[in-house]
């Protein structure tokens, strides 16, 4: 079973195939990095038109990456949402576009179920599992019990992580996208533990019984230390220790929310072998990785995080959500809406302030 997959619902166009034998044919992924740079951050409507502009060359690409016409696809998988609605219209259009002419399903991907199944198409991961979803417009702890069914337990009441680490990143007068920027920059901090106690910086919700996470109180308190610094150039040697201190903060609250969840999965699922999935953008993260796995070590659970290429947005972890959905029977009306909102678990209690995809 091929499946093409097509994801525009931020900044990367991308187009891959993928097949049931979790081969990924092709997966091709272009950003829209240099469009945005100037703004610090992603223009929707600039998106929109980058989409546009470049999908169709991506899908021929990716098409002819795997050596496969139109006719040997059995499907089309498209991103539907959450996500901003321009690029989501634009990439279901044309996943609608060729799935009626090829006479095969489309199916509508939730966005944040790519990356939630996306360690399944990297690893032989079986639900239940724990999963970590942390991304630039998500940070949440919610147990995959099965395709479309997530219990979220906890969410950010703010700022999404990856939200923290651009905001700060910005702040500190990198450039967009913030984590990679900080991480890199952080790896150059020559003493760690020097820095920590240079910013002492707050762990929002640590220690609280409820799985949710607060980020903008982090990043305020970035701004604070910024301020403090003396004027002019900010010196390299005090950004170095800035970024350290922050990314050890996000890995510190992360990782406490991470074990208390992992002690309720395990007493109320009981799942033979219990694992820990951490996906998302910020899954790229080093730091948090590592943090993770030694949590994980302690509690004799499975971590999984998908490989880097796998952790930001592409296509191939929808295509693979795609070929999920239908080999459990499901796909979905060519008039299928775009939703800007989609939350993976629509049971769960509203947040105030949770953002808009929450
Ligand atoms: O999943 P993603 O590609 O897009 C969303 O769906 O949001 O995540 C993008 C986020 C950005 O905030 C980016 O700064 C963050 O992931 N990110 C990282 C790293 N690589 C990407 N954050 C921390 N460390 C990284 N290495
Ligand atoms: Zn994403």
């Amino acid at each position: 079973m091929n499946i093409l997959g097509i994801e525009t619902s931020c900044d990367e166009t991308s187009a891959a195939i993928v097949n049931d034998n979790k081969d990924i044919l092709a997966n091709i992924v272009l950003s829209q990095l240099e469009e945005h740079r100037a703004f610090g951050g992603v223009v929707p409507e600039i998106a929109a038109r980058a989409h546009i502009d470049h999908l169709h060359t991506l899908i021929k690409a990716a098409m002819d990456d795997a050596g496969l016409d139109f006719k040997d696809l059995d499907g089309v998988a498209a991103t539907a949402g959450p996500g901003l609605i321009g690029g989501v219209i634009v990439g279901m259009m044309a996943g609608k576009a060729i799935a009626a002419s090829q006479n095969i399903p489309f199916i509508a991907v939730n966005h944040l179920e790519g990356h939630a199944l996306t360690p399944r198409l990297s690893d032989n991961v079986e639900f239940p599992y724990l999963l970590l979803l942390v991304s630039g417009g998500h940070t949440q702890i919610l147990v995959a019990e099965g395709i479309g069914q997530y219990k979220r337990w906890g969410t950010t009441l703010d700022d999404a992580a990856g939200e923290c680490f651009d905001k700060s990143a910005k702040l500190m007068g990198l450039p967009y996208p913030g984590g990679p920027e900080i991480q890199k920059i952080a790896s150059l901090c020559e003493n760690p533990t020097e820095a920590l106690k240079r910013f002492n910086l707050p762990k929002p919700m640590k220690g609280r019984k409820e799985l949710d996470f607060s980020f903008s109180g982090l990043k305020t308190a970035v701004r604070l230390a910024v301020d403090k610094l003396p004027e002019g150039d900010l010196k390299r040697k005090d950004i170095a220790d800035l970024a350290c201190a922050l990314q050890y903060t996000i890995a510190d609250v992360i990782a406490d929310r991470a074990s208390r969840a992992l002690d309720r999965f395990i007493e109320e699922y009981k799942p033979q072998t219990p694992a820990l999935v951490l996906s998302g953008g910020v899954a790229a993260n080093i730091a948090i990785r590592e943090r993770l796995e030694n949590l994980c070590k302690e509690k004799q659970v499975q971590p999984y995080a998908p490989p880097l290429k796998l952790c930001g947005d592409n296509a191939a972890m929808i295509a693979w959500a795609g070929l999920e959905r239908l080999q459990a029977g499901l796909s979905d009306p060519l008039n299928f809406k775009a939703r800007p909102r989609w939350p993976l678990d629509p049971t769960a209690e509203k947040r105030h302030g949770a953002g808009v995809k929450a």
